[in-house]
């Protein structure tokens, strides 16, 4: 029987900013969201796909990720997962109650012992979907979260939160709650903070596209455009003004239970290749230094 994830798939990402106007400014500008909602707290943007919103930023005292939000299915018992979390060594912030947030639902907040929070929301409202024909996002593709201990968040993922492991290279572990080959990757390190936040496009086109209005606004490349080795997917990177790395990205690899889960001796790259199509130029000093650094608080 194939598997059925109590996780459907990441929903959105709260972040914190120190300016938050210009944060809106920009995800809403050069990376192609749309605003939904403003208070003089907090700003929400959507994408073109069903989730209410993709990214929430909160004014704040720093730039920081304040937590990574996933979408349980219908028939998910909240209380069971929430035990299932805690048992796997999270600590609970909060009971499980009303989401006050754009699209609500039902849903409950942890921290793992890492302190990154993952919230789950259940039954949120979901938006009509619509092709803007502006190269936005539909949905969030992957988060990209360092880590001090690959195998310990790996369990996590699988123990907690009902996630597969698909790759295991030797540099990142990658785990899905759908057919998309990950929603979340792991990258080793030596801080547990976040990496990248990816958003998910229908086509490579719009990932070039997109990439074209942040080099518009004067914010290039940092790494790509190429294509993935464990995922398969058309990535860009960029650093935005922020701090944070971001990613367009499209055409993640689906899989199903016969995919074989791959381990580091799958994943060698030829000298000198950091890409399948060979095209990417290595990664800027800027985007490296950026992946390792920004906290979640
Ligand atoms: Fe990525």
């Amino acid at each position: 029987m194939a598997t059925t994830f109590p996780i459907t798939g990441l929903r959105s990402v709260e972040l914190i900013a120190k300016d938050l106007a210009a944060a809106a400014d920009f995800y809403s500008g050069p990376w192609g969201l749309q605003e939904v909602g403003r208070s003089a707290e907090s700003v929400w943007l959507a994408g073109d796909g069903v989730d209410p919103y993709l990214v929430r930023i909160d004014a704040g005292l720093v730039d920081a990720i304040h937590s990574v939000t996933f979408a349980a299915a219908e028939d998910t018992d909240l209380a069971d997962l929430r035990a299932r979390m805690l048992e796997a060594g999270a600590t609970a912030e909060g009971d499980i109650g009303a989401i006050a947030d754009i699209g609500g639902g039902w849903g409950f907040a942890v921290c793992d012992t890492a302190g990154r929070r993952y919230r789950v929301v259940q039954g949120a409202e979901q938006r009509i979907p619509i092709d803007s024909g502006t190269s936005r996002p539909g949905r969030l593709a992957h988060v990209n979260i360092n880590t001090t201990d690959v195998h310990r968040d790996i369990r996590f993922f699988e123990q907690g939160l009902g996630f597969k492991l698909t790759d295991l290279s030797s540099t990142m572990g990658f785990v899905r709650t759908n057919d998309d080959h990950h929603a979340v990757v792991l990258a080793i390190n030596p801080v547990d903070t976040l990496n990248h936040i990816a958003f998910n496009h229908d086509h490579w086109e719009d990932v070039m596209k997109a990439a074209g209005r942040m080099c518009d606004a004067g914010l290039g490349i940092a790494w790509g455009p190429g294509r993935h080795g464990p995922g398969a997917n058309v990535f860009t990177y960029f650093v935005n003004p922020f701090g944070f790395v971001v990613e367009h990205t499209a055409e993640v690899l689906l899989v199903d239970d016969s995919y074989k889960v791959g381990g580091p001796e799958d994943w060698i790259w030829p000298k000198g290749r950091v890409d399948r199509w060979g095209i990417a130029p290595p990664k800027t000093e800027e985007c490296k230094k950026a992946q390792l650094a920004i906290p979640f608080v």
